[in-house]
């Protein structure tokens, strides 16, 4: 059974994750206006990767026997400068959620939810790379420059992301 405290943080989580699907989806669609179609299809298989983060909270706080709430997701930005702009916010936002992941799981901690504090150390281990990943991007942007050959490269290559094993629609 988890605690009142550990219950409400897991359903906030449920919602920032969420938050982060729909902030994905955002880029993708600013991409796609923008012609990237292969950072779009990455942007959109991020956002879907999302979604499965917040399912897995969402399925655990029922396995628990808690009670899913779900609440408004706040909209996100619909345009940015560009793409390098697109991956620095995408880098900040990683940042934020690795923050509330390491507040859940010293909470879990603080409440003896040992159960919980082992659920979350995948989350702790995914923020790893989910800002190595972002970070990487940034980097490869700002090599890029303004030069539109290794943007279409990038382009390219970033467009091979496969679908995320278990999404929605992957194929
Ligand atoms: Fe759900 Fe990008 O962390």
């Amino acid at each position: 059974m988890l605690t009142a405290k550990m219950a409400k943080a897991l359903n906030e989580q449920i919602n920032a994750e969420l938050y982060s699907s729909y902030l994905y989806l955002a880029m993708s669609a600013y991409f796609q206006g923008e012609n990237l179609t292969g950072f779009a299809k990455w942007m959109r298989v991020q956002a879907d990767e999302e979604r499965m983060h917040a399912m897995k909270f969402y399925d655990y706080v029922l396995a628990r026997g808690g009670t899913v709430k779900l609440t408004a997701i706040e909209a996100p930005p619909a345009s940015w400068k560009n793409a390098l702009d697109v991956f620095k916010a995408v880098y900040e936002h990683e940042l934020k959620v690795s923050a509330l992941i390491n507040d859940l799981s010293s909470l879990s901690q603080h409440e003896k939810d040992h159960a919980s504090h082992a659920t979350l150390e995948w989350f702790v281990t995914e923020q790893v790379e989910e800002e190595a990943t972002a970070d990487n991007i940034v980097k490869q942007l700002k090599l890029a420059g303004s030069a539109p050959g290794a943007l279409f490269i990038l382009d390219r290559e970033l467009g091979a992301r496969a679908p995320s094993a278990g999404a929605a629609g992957a194929t």
